[in-house]
């Protein structure tokens, strides 16, 4: 439960909400963040903890929240800009986990007697805290007044590999809008933890480990699952470091299973997204060169992040996933606010899209996914031409090799052949 106070002087209806940012594990206290909503404006104010300002190891949870003494604010002019700093942002429900979240309130608004921590109207507040705490994304965590992490959850409750069967039939009852309370109930907290819009939950592995269980979606007209694992297992065999996934078949069923990578030897990892180590802005396109840029300042191993990058837009144009928005590159905090290149992740093999990035190779380049303009501005990614060319050749030949890595994974022929457009096309060099 989060302190809601309402004020009202004629019909603006004033809301205040506030909780204790925590990191890590042992919950060290960083700060306090509130959130207020009055009428159609929302603000957000976070303070940090003097105790966090005075550690030898404090460190500003993003650029947009510098290490100083005193709140900070931030309210957006424009509807639909993040009302979040950075690093919140990273930690809120996306797509898929508000529609998760819309309907369980709805459903529990619907009961005769209504709980009182289900509020009328849900804010962006709301929206945060209904995400559980034992899945939420990197360190970050929300304690409330009562001193209790939201959304209260342990391992105990979080669903094991044998909950896979009653998870694909939850989700796919919320996208098809039949969705039971049983089912909210079984995604509740943990379909909601991670941002992004494809139907996905948290999930135990048998050793204890987190993982996330990503799903076929009922808009699929390809096995989108096993293209994931495909394209992830092929990233790694082409040298770029990726998280651990696997398809794990429920009967007939394909689920992808990717380990956490925020999670090490039981410690929460601080996370940032590109978007938010970039502060960058919704209505401006961004560049790998940008992010380059990014790893320059604020990376805690710039020569390594810098070719690794090179290398990840190189796979990306080979295996044209054209998805590779900011929020689908991040980075975990290495110490001093300084940060490391995460693991590759969501990363995805578009046969049936244009072959134009999101996040383009350069501000001069436009969309084109082209390896030429890949190798002209390599230099900018502190890597000569040699260098350049031998990376590429190293991940063309692993790319090469999809068919075989494809029929391992399981795939039919059918499923191959609506894949290889993606992986087969005239090279551009
Ligand atoms: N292996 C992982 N370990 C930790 N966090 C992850 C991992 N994979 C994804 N995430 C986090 O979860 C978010 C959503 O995951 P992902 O991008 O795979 O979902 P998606 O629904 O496919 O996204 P999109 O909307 O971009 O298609 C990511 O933005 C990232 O913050
Ligand atoms: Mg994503």
């Amino acid at each position: 439960m989060t302190t809601r106070t309402n004020h009202k002087p004629a019909a603006k209806l004033t809301t205040r909400q506030s909780a204790t940012l925590c990191l890590g594990q042992s919950g060290i206290e960083v700060g306090e963040l509130s959130f207020e909503t009055s009428g159609a404006r929302r603000s957000t104010r976070f303070e940090y903890a003097t105790s966090w300002l005075g550690r030898s190891d404090a460190f500003p949870l993003s650029p947009d929240l510098p290490l100083v003494i005193g709140p900070q604010f931030r309210s957006p002019k424009e509807a639909g800009a993040p009302v979040f700093f950075g690093c919140i942002s990273d930690i809120e429900p996306d797509g898929w986990g508000r529609m998760v979240i819309k309907r369980d309130h709805a459903n529990q608004r619907k009961l005769a007697h209504v709980k009182p921590t289900v509020p009328a109207v849900m804010t962006d507040f709301d929206y945060l805290n209904w995400v559980s705490d034992f899945g939420r994304m990197g360190a970050l965590r929300l304690r409330d007044p009562a001193g209790e992490f939201q959304r209260k959850s342990t391992s105990h409750d979080t669903p094991a590999l044998i909950a896979l069967p009653d998870l694909i039939g939850a989700t796919r009852a919320v996208e098809l809008n039949q969705e039971t309370a049983r089912d909210l109930a079984f995604l509740r907290g943990h379909g909601t933890s991670l941002g992004g819009l494809r139907p996905k939950c948290s999930i135990l592995e048998d050793d204890g480990s987190l993982a996330i269980g990503k799903f076929a979606s009922v808009t699929d007209t390809r096995s989108v699952v096993h293209g994931e694992v495909l394209a992830l297992t092929l990233a790694r065999a082409a040298g770029i470091n990726t998280a651990t996934a696997r398809v794990v078949d429920v009967h007939g069923m394909a689920v992808a299973v990717v380990r956490r990578f925020d999670r090490v030897d039981g410690k929460r990892l601080m996370y940032l997204s590109a978007r938010s180590l970039m502060q960058a802005s919704s209505s401006q396109q961004y560049a790998y060169t940008d992010i380059a840029e990014s790893i320059r300042e604020h990376g805690a191993d710039a020569a390594s992040d810098l070719e690794e990058l090179w290398r990840r837009m190189i796979f990306n144009i080979l295996v044209n996933n054209v998805d590779d928005h900011l929020n689908n590159h991040g980075f975990l905090h290495a110490a001093h606010g300084q940060w490391r290149l995460a693991p590759a992740f969501d990363v995805n093999p578009f046969p049936d899209k244009a072959r134009a990035l999101k996040t383009w190779i350069s501000q001069d380049s436009g969309d084109a996914s082209s390896l030429s303009e890949a190798l002209r501005v390599a230099g900018q990614f502190n890597l000569s031409a040699q260098s350049a060319r031998t990376i590429l050749a190293q991940v063309q030949e692993a790319v090469a090799g999809w068919r075989g890595l494809a029929r391992e994974l399981g795939m039919g022929a059918a499923d191959i052949a609506s894949f290889a457009p993606a992986f087969e096309h005239p090279e551009d060099l």
